[in-house]
């Protein structure tokens, strides 16, 4: 009984403090500087492994139903809505990388049909559910930016 308390104690402490800990910037506080976002939206590098499992994933990035992708060859249905992939760290920063991922609205205008993967401005019409969410987490973010830094040539 005054075991179960203690954990009880030491679970609320845990809870109170991880949101200090992981240090993320939320979707509305993203500070563009120009067409760049510098600062990394967890504080860390991401880790561009994940980062590929993210592009391809249809449910998440699914960037590959917009962008051929030399680099993931054996991933039918590659789309050509948006440019190749291939050197696209040779063309954009990391800063600007991650400027297009998160809100490419900011990059290439209102018109684009690119969504923003960490923006809120996600249009009218939105699904109940998904209301004040968005498409990517902050460390999945910087995991695709991570990855497409590796995309070279
Ligand atoms: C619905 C289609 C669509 C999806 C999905 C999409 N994009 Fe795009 N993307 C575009 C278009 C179109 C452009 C070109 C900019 C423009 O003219 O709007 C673009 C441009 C880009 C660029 C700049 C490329 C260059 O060479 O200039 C990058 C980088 C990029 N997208 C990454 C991604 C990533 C990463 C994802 C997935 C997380 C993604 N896109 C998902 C349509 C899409």
């Amino acid at each position: 009984m005054f075991g179960g308390r203690k954990l009880l104690a030491a679970s609320i402490a845990v809870a109170v403090t991880l949101p200090v800990l992981a240090a993320e910037t939320a979707p509305a506080d993203v500070a563009f500087d120009d067409l760049s976002v510098t600062a990394s939206l967890t504080g860390a590098p991401g880790n561009p492994e994940e980062g590929a499992k993210v592009f391809k994933n249809r449910s998440l990035g699914n960037c590959l139903a917009c962008h051929v992708n030399a680099d993931m060859p054996n991933d039918l249905f590659q789309g050509n809505v948006g440019p190749e992939m291939n050197g696209v760290a040779g063309r954009w920063s990391p800063e600007e990388l991650r400027a297009i991922i998160v809100d490419s609205k900011k990059v290439f205008g209102e018109q684009t049909v690119m969504p923003g993967f960490y923006s809120l401005d996600v249009g009218v019409n939105v699904r109940k559910d998904l209301v004040g969410k968005t498409i990517l987490t902050a460390q999945q973010v910087e995991d695709v930016v991570a990855y497409l830094g590796t995309l070279k040539e």
